[in-house]
């Protein structure tokens, strides 16, 4: 395909998501936020009572699974899980474990292949995830790998949650991101590790606009 992408991976808390959304809107690109698909997959999985350990259900589950983005502001684009806004109930740390748990599925990660891919429309796309520059956009034109510290990462999420009135516990915070990493880190289908061709920003002590500005000079001048 000729329609650029620019692919963002990295682990959970390197600031992906607000990055990529900063920089979709300042090219004026279409934005994929892959995680959003395996934590609603973990969600509709939650609200059908499945057992987390019955990987036949969850791959029906994924084929059953409709996510819609509505982006009709400023904010973050909404979720809408089988006809139900589960925003909030996605960005959840439960969310992200059962999400974590079924992206180990290789037949769950096949199933929303295409689905991934057809977000690449033009007139671009900044697609963010584990894998988006390794196997779903091989061919990315641009392809960025993030990270930062745990502690930082922990600390990122924190506040985040905090902003949406979850109430949440720092240390446990700290372990539940650290033990996600590992399992992502691991797992025999697409393992969380930067493309050979991604340029690695460590933005540890880094501001939002100072990593956006970063990733916006990979790209040519416009
Ligand atoms: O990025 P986010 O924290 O929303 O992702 C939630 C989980 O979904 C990750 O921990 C990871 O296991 C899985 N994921 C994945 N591949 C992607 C995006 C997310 O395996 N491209």
């Amino acid at each position: 395909s000729s329609i650029p992408v620019l692919t963002i991976d990295g682990p959970s808390g390197s600031g992906k998501g607000t990055i990529s959304r900063l920089v979709a809107q300042r090219l004026g690109w279409h934005y994929l936020d892959s995680g959003a698909l395996y934590r609603a997959v973990g969600v509709a999985a939650g609200w059908a009572d499945l057992d987390l350990a019955d990987p036949a259900a969850l791959v029906r589950c994924t084929f059953d699974t409709q996510v819609g983005f509505r982006d009709d502001g400023p904010g973050e684009p909404r979720v809408i899980v089988n006809g139900v806004d589960a925003t909030n109930e996605l960005r959840t740390e439960t969310a992200g474990a059962a999400a974590s748990a079924i992206a180990a599925i290789p037949e769950v990660r096949a199933a929303l292949k295409d689905r991934q891919r057809a977000f690449r429309q033009p007139p671009g796309l900044v697609a963010d995830g584990r894998d988006m520059g390794t196997v779903i956009f091989p061919d990315a034109s641009f392809k960025v790998f993030l990270t930062a510290s745990a502690e930082e990462r922990a600390e990122r999420r924190y506040k985040q949650l905090k902003d949406k009135g979850v109430s949440v516990n720092l240390d446990g915070l700290l372990r539940e991101i650290l033990a996600r990493d590992a399992r992502d880190a691991s797992r025999a289908v697409a393992p969380l590790r930067p493309a050979e061709d991604a340029v690695r920003i460590d933005t540890t002590g880094l501001g939002i606009d100072e990593v956006v500005e970063r990733v916006l000079a990979l790209l040519p001048a416009r």
